[in-house]
Protein backbone atom coordinates (compact mmCIF):
# COMPACT_ATOMS: atom_id res chain seq x y z
CA UNK A 1 0.00 0.00 0.00
CA UNK A 2 1.16 3.48 -0.72
CA UNK A 3 1.26 6.10 1.40
CA UNK A 4 -1.54 9.01 1.20
CA UNK A 5 0.21 12.09 -0.69
CA UNK A 6 0.78 15.85 0.87
CA UNK A 7 2.44 19.11 -0.21
CA UNK A 8 3.13 22.37 -0.17
CA UNK A 9 2.94 24.37 -2.99
CA UNK A 10 4.40 27.62 -3.36
CA UNK A 11 7.20 29.41 -5.94
CA UNK A 12 10.13 29.42 -4.96
CA UNK A 13 9.42 26.52 -2.24
CA UNK A 14 13.21 24.73 -2.02
CA UNK A 15 13.42 26.53 1.31
CA UNK A 16 10.26 25.59 2.83
CA UNK A 17 10.21 23.42 5.98
CA UNK A 18 6.72 22.20 5.64
CA UNK A 19 8.29 19.10 4.29
CA UNK A 20 10.19 18.88 7.90
CA UNK A 21 7.47 19.57 10.48
CA UNK A 22 5.15 17.08 8.55
CA UNK A 23 7.76 14.40 8.27
CA UNK A 24 8.11 14.86 12.07
CA UNK A 25 4.78 14.79 12.85
CA UNK A 26 4.02 11.70 11.09
CA UNK A 27 6.90 9.96 12.73
CA UNK A 28 5.45 11.37 15.91
CA UNK A 29 2.19 10.19 15.50
CA UNK A 30 2.36 6.82 13.46
CA UNK A 31 0.75 8.15 10.55
CA UNK A 32 1.85 6.59 7.10
CA UNK A 33 2.30 9.59 4.61
CA UNK A 34 4.57 11.24 2.36
CA UNK A 35 4.74 15.24 2.51
CA UNK A 36 6.73 16.96 -0.33
CA UNK A 37 7.27 20.14 -1.82
CA UNK A 38 5.84 21.71 -5.35
CA UNK A 39 6.99 24.26 -7.19
CA UNK A 40 3.96 25.53 -9.04
CA UNK A 41 4.62 28.01 -12.37
CA UNK A 42 3.13 31.80 -11.09
CA UNK A 43 1.24 31.08 -14.52
CA UNK A 44 -0.55 27.61 -13.14
CA UNK A 45 -1.43 27.19 -9.73
CA UNK A 46 -4.98 25.98 -10.51
CA UNK A 47 -3.13 23.25 -13.28
CA UNK A 48 -0.88 22.45 -10.12
CA UNK A 49 -3.33 21.68 -7.68
CA UNK A 50 -5.98 19.74 -10.24
CA UNK A 51 -2.88 17.35 -11.34
CA UNK A 52 -1.90 17.20 -7.63
CA UNK A 53 -5.33 15.98 -6.62
CA UNK A 54 -5.86 13.69 -10.20
CA UNK A 55 -2.69 11.96 -8.93
CA UNK A 56 -4.54 10.54 -6.18
CA UNK A 57 -3.14 13.82 -3.75
CA UNK A 58 -4.88 14.17 0.04
CA UNK A 59 -4.31 17.75 1.50
CA UNK A 60 -1.97 20.83 -0.17
CA UNK A 61 -0.33 23.37 2.06
CA UNK A 62 -0.22 26.71 0.09
CA UNK A 63 2.41 29.58 0.33
CA UNK A 64 3.52 32.70 -0.87
CA UNK A 65 2.53 33.30 -3.49
CA UNK A 66 -0.56 31.48 -3.80
CA UNK A 67 -2.37 31.78 -0.40
CA UNK A 68 -5.34 34.14 -2.37
CA UNK A 69 -5.47 31.92 -5.95
CA UNK A 70 -6.28 29.15 -3.35
CA UNK A 71 -8.83 30.33 -1.84
CA UNK A 72 -10.31 31.99 -5.37
CA UNK A 73 -10.29 28.36 -6.80
CA UNK A 74 -11.61 26.60 -3.65
CA UNK A 75 -15.38 25.76 -4.06
CA UNK A 76 -16.07 25.84 -0.50
CA UNK A 77 -13.91 27.96 1.71
CA UNK A 78 -14.26 27.68 6.24
CA UNK A 79 -15.60 30.19 7.75
CA UNK A 80 -11.81 31.19 9.35
CA UNK A 81 -10.73 31.20 5.53
CA UNK A 82 -13.67 32.72 4.23
CA UNK A 83 -13.20 35.99 6.71
CA UNK A 84 -8.68 35.71 5.92
CA UNK A 85 -9.65 36.21 1.98
CA UNK A 86 -6.81 33.72 2.10
CA UNK A 87 -6.45 29.75 2.27
CA UNK A 88 -3.13 27.76 2.96
CA UNK A 89 -4.64 24.11 3.68
CA UNK A 90 -6.21 23.06 0.51
CA UNK A 91 -8.54 19.30 0.22
CA UNK A 92 -11.02 17.39 -0.67
CA UNK A 93 -14.29 16.50 1.49
CA UNK A 94 -16.05 13.42 1.53
CA UNK A 95 -17.82 14.33 -1.98
CA UNK A 96 -15.05 15.48 -3.88
CA UNK A 97 -15.71 18.95 -2.95
CA UNK A 98 -12.49 21.12 -2.80
CA UNK A 99 -12.04 23.03 0.28
CA UNK A 100 -9.79 25.70 1.55
CA UNK A 101 -8.98 26.45 5.21
CA UNK A 102 -6.75 28.96 6.72
CA UNK A 103 -4.79 27.57 10.08
CA UNK A 104 -2.36 30.38 9.84
CA UNK A 105 -4.30 32.83 12.46
CA UNK A 106 -5.30 30.11 14.97
CA UNK A 107 -1.42 29.14 14.53
CA UNK A 108 -0.36 32.72 15.56
CA UNK A 109 -3.17 32.50 18.72
CA UNK A 110 -1.43 29.06 19.64
CA UNK A 111 2.09 30.22 19.85
CA UNK A 112 1.02 33.37 21.57
CA UNK A 113 -1.21 31.71 24.08
CA UNK A 114 -0.44 27.99 24.83
CA UNK A 115 3.90 28.34 24.36
CA UNK A 116 4.41 31.46 25.21
CA UNK A 117 1.61 32.25 27.87
CA UNK A 118 0.84 35.42 26.53
CA UNK A 119 -2.45 37.30 27.70
CA UNK A 120 -4.73 38.64 24.84
CA UNK A 121 -7.33 39.34 26.59
CA UNK A 122 -8.22 42.65 27.59
CA UNK A 123 -5.01 43.84 26.33
CA UNK A 124 -3.83 46.41 23.91
CA UNK A 125 -2.73 45.03 20.62
CA UNK A 126 -0.67 47.05 17.78
CA UNK A 127 -0.26 45.20 14.67
CA UNK A 128 2.22 46.05 11.59
CA UNK A 129 0.88 45.93 8.36
CA UNK A 130 -2.30 45.50 6.07
CA UNK A 131 -0.87 42.85 3.59
CA UNK A 132 -2.17 39.64 3.12
CA UNK A 133 -0.34 37.82 6.04
CA UNK A 134 -2.08 40.42 8.43
CA UNK A 135 -5.73 39.81 6.80
CA UNK A 136 -5.66 36.29 8.21
CA UNK A 137 -4.87 36.54 11.65
CA UNK A 138 -6.85 39.50 12.30
CA UNK A 139 -10.05 37.60 12.81
CA UNK A 140 -8.73 34.97 15.16
CA UNK A 141 -6.76 38.10 17.33
CA UNK A 142 -10.40 39.84 17.57
CA UNK A 143 -12.18 36.54 18.54
CA UNK A 144 -9.60 37.00 21.63
CA UNK A 145 -11.26 40.16 22.93
CA UNK A 146 -8.29 42.28 23.37
CA UNK A 147 -9.03 46.13 24.68
CA UNK A 148 -8.02 47.50 21.71
CA UNK A 149 -6.43 46.60 18.41
CA UNK A 150 -4.26 49.08 16.37
CA UNK A 151 -3.64 47.99 12.69
CA UNK A 152 -0.32 50.67 11.84
CA UNK A 153 0.69 50.28 8.21
CA UNK A 154 3.13 51.95 5.56
CA UNK A 155 -0.13 52.97 3.40
CA UNK A 156 -2.39 53.69 6.06
CA UNK A 157 -5.47 53.35 3.46
CA UNK A 158 -4.54 49.45 3.71
CA UNK A 159 -5.24 49.33 7.61
CA UNK A 160 -8.45 51.29 7.30
CA UNK A 161 -9.66 49.30 4.76
CA UNK A 162 -9.11 46.31 6.85
CA UNK A 163 -10.64 48.04 9.82
CA UNK A 164 -13.73 48.38 7.72
CA UNK A 165 -13.96 44.78 6.67
CA UNK A 166 -13.39 43.92 10.41
CA UNK A 167 -15.20 45.98 12.20
CA UNK A 168 -18.22 43.02 12.50
CA UNK A 169 -16.09 41.06 13.78
CA UNK A 170 -14.01 43.70 16.61
CA UNK A 171 -17.05 42.90 19.33
CA UNK A 172 -16.30 45.61 22.49
CA UNK A 173 -12.34 45.70 21.17
CA UNK A 174 -11.30 49.30 19.87
CA UNK A 175 -10.36 48.57 16.27
CA UNK A 176 -8.57 51.24 14.68
CA UNK A 177 -5.49 52.11 11.79
CA UNK A 178 -3.04 54.27 11.30
CA UNK A 179 0.14 55.23 9.96
CA UNK A 180 3.43 53.59 11.50
CA UNK A 181 4.73 57.57 13.07
CA UNK A 182 1.02 57.67 15.08
CA UNK A 183 1.17 55.32 17.95
CA UNK A 184 3.16 57.13 20.45
CA UNK A 185 2.74 54.89 23.94
CA UNK A 186 3.69 51.49 25.28
CA UNK A 187 1.31 48.89 24.06
CA UNK A 188 0.93 45.23 25.26
CA UNK A 189 1.58 43.07 22.47
CA UNK A 190 3.74 44.45 19.18
CA UNK A 191 3.31 41.94 16.32
CA UNK A 192 5.36 42.18 13.15
CA UNK A 193 3.14 41.48 9.88
CA UNK A 194 4.95 43.31 7.49
CA UNK A 195 7.53 41.94 5.27
CA UNK A 196 9.88 45.46 5.54
CA UNK A 197 12.76 43.00 7.45
CA UNK A 198 12.80 40.76 3.66
CA UNK A 199 14.08 44.54 2.15
CA UNK A 200 15.98 44.82 5.89
CA UNK A 201 13.61 48.16 6.32
CA UNK A 202 12.33 48.77 9.98
CA UNK A 203 9.00 49.95 9.73
CA UNK A 204 9.44 53.45 11.32
CA UNK A 205 7.92 53.75 14.61
CA UNK A 206 8.38 55.60 17.72
CA UNK A 207 10.20 53.66 20.58
CA UNK A 208 7.76 54.81 22.99
CA UNK A 209 5.37 52.04 21.76
CA UNK A 210 8.03 49.72 24.08
CA UNK A 211 7.57 49.26 27.24
CA UNK A 212 9.08 46.63 29.58
CA UNK A 213 5.87 44.98 29.91
CA UNK A 214 5.74 44.68 26.02
CA UNK A 215 5.88 41.68 24.01
CA UNK A 216 7.19 41.72 20.60
CA UNK A 217 6.28 39.10 18.24
CA UNK A 218 7.54 38.90 14.92
CA UNK A 219 5.87 36.66 12.50
CA UNK A 220 8.91 36.27 10.37
CA UNK A 221 11.30 33.98 11.72
CA UNK A 222 15.14 33.24 11.19
CA UNK A 223 17.93 31.46 12.62
CA UNK A 224 19.39 34.72 13.85
CA UNK A 225 17.23 37.52 15.59
CA UNK A 226 14.96 39.28 13.47
CA UNK A 227 15.45 42.48 12.18
CA UNK A 228 12.63 43.89 13.88
CA UNK A 229 12.87 41.47 17.27
CA UNK A 230 16.69 43.68 17.30
CA UNK A 231 15.25 46.81 17.25
CA UNK A 232 12.63 46.55 19.84
CA UNK A 233 15.39 44.99 22.39
CA UNK A 234 17.62 47.49 21.57
CA UNK A 235 14.57 50.33 22.59
CA UNK A 236 14.35 48.23 25.81
CA UNK A 237 11.75 44.99 25.08
CA UNK A 238 12.20 42.10 27.28
CA UNK A 239 10.54 39.50 25.59
CA UNK A 240 10.56 38.76 21.81
CA UNK A 241 9.63 35.96 19.82
CA UNK A 242 9.81 35.28 16.29
CA UNK A 243 7.34 33.39 14.10
CA UNK A 244 8.38 29.51 14.33
CA UNK A 245 6.24 28.48 16.89
CA UNK A 246 3.38 29.75 14.31
CA UNK A 247 4.95 27.99 11.56
CA UNK A 248 4.51 24.87 13.33
CA UNK A 249 1.00 25.78 14.99
CA UNK A 250 -0.38 26.18 11.03
CA UNK A 251 0.94 23.13 10.31
CA UNK A 252 0.17 21.14 13.36
CA UNK A 253 -3.72 22.58 12.89
CA UNK A 254 -3.36 21.66 8.87
CA UNK A 255 -2.14 17.98 9.84
CA UNK A 256 -4.95 17.88 12.07
CA UNK A 257 -7.99 18.72 9.66
CA UNK A 258 -6.06 16.23 7.53
CA UNK A 259 -5.20 12.93 9.15
CA UNK A 260 -7.48 13.89 12.65
CA UNK A 261 -4.45 13.87 14.84
CA UNK A 262 -3.33 16.95 16.73
CA UNK A 263 0.35 16.79 16.87
CA UNK A 264 2.63 17.41 20.00
CA UNK A 265 4.22 20.94 18.66
CA UNK A 266 7.12 21.79 21.61
CA UNK A 267 9.23 18.49 20.58
CA UNK A 268 9.04 19.78 16.73
CA UNK A 269 9.89 23.71 17.27
CA UNK A 270 13.06 22.50 19.43
CA UNK A 271 14.08 20.32 16.62
CA UNK A 272 13.72 22.53 14.19
CA UNK A 273 15.50 25.59 16.62
CA UNK A 274 18.48 23.24 16.47
CA UNK A 275 18.35 21.96 12.66
P1 LIG B 1 1.98 39.55 2.84
O1 LIG B 1 1.06 38.55 2.17
O2 LIG B 1 3.29 39.00 3.27
O3 LIG B 1 1.30 40.30 3.94
P2 LIG B 1 1.68 41.86 1.14
O4 LIG B 1 0.21 41.63 0.99
O5 LIG B 1 2.49 42.29 -0.03
O6 LIG B 1 2.41 40.56 1.67
O7 LIG B 1 1.88 42.91 2.36
C1 LIG B 1 3.14 43.31 2.77
C2 LIG B 1 3.00 44.25 3.96
O8 LIG B 1 4.28 44.68 4.39
C3 LIG B 1 2.20 45.51 3.68
O9 LIG B 1 1.59 45.92 4.86
C4 LIG B 1 3.31 46.47 3.25
O10 LIG B 1 3.00 47.84 3.41
P3 LIG B 1 2.13 48.61 2.26
O11 LIG B 1 0.71 48.18 2.44
O12 LIG B 1 2.34 50.04 2.57
O13 LIG B 1 2.73 48.17 0.95
C5 LIG B 1 4.37 46.11 4.25
N1 LIG B 1 5.73 46.46 3.81
C6 LIG B 1 6.41 45.91 2.78
N2 LIG B 1 7.64 46.47 2.67
C7 LIG B 1 7.73 47.39 3.66
C8 LIG B 1 8.74 48.30 4.08
N3 LIG B 1 9.93 48.36 3.46
N4 LIG B 1 8.49 49.10 5.15
C9 LIG B 1 7.30 49.03 5.78
N5 LIG B 1 6.29 48.20 5.43
C10 LIG B 1 6.50 47.40 4.39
Amino acid sequence: MTNDLYAVVGNPISHSKSPRIHSLFASQTGEALEYTAIQAPLDDFPGTVRQFFERGGQGLNVTVPFKEDAWKLAERRTERAEKAGAANTLYQDGAGVLTADNTDGCGLIRDLIRNHGVRLEGADILVLGAGGAVRGVLGPLLAERPASLTIANRTPARAQALVELFSPAAGTSQLTACGFGQPGAPFDLIINGTSASLQGDLPPLSPAVIGEETVVYDMMYSLQTTTFNQWALDQGAQTVYDGLGMLVEQAAESFRIWRGVAPETAPVIDVLRND
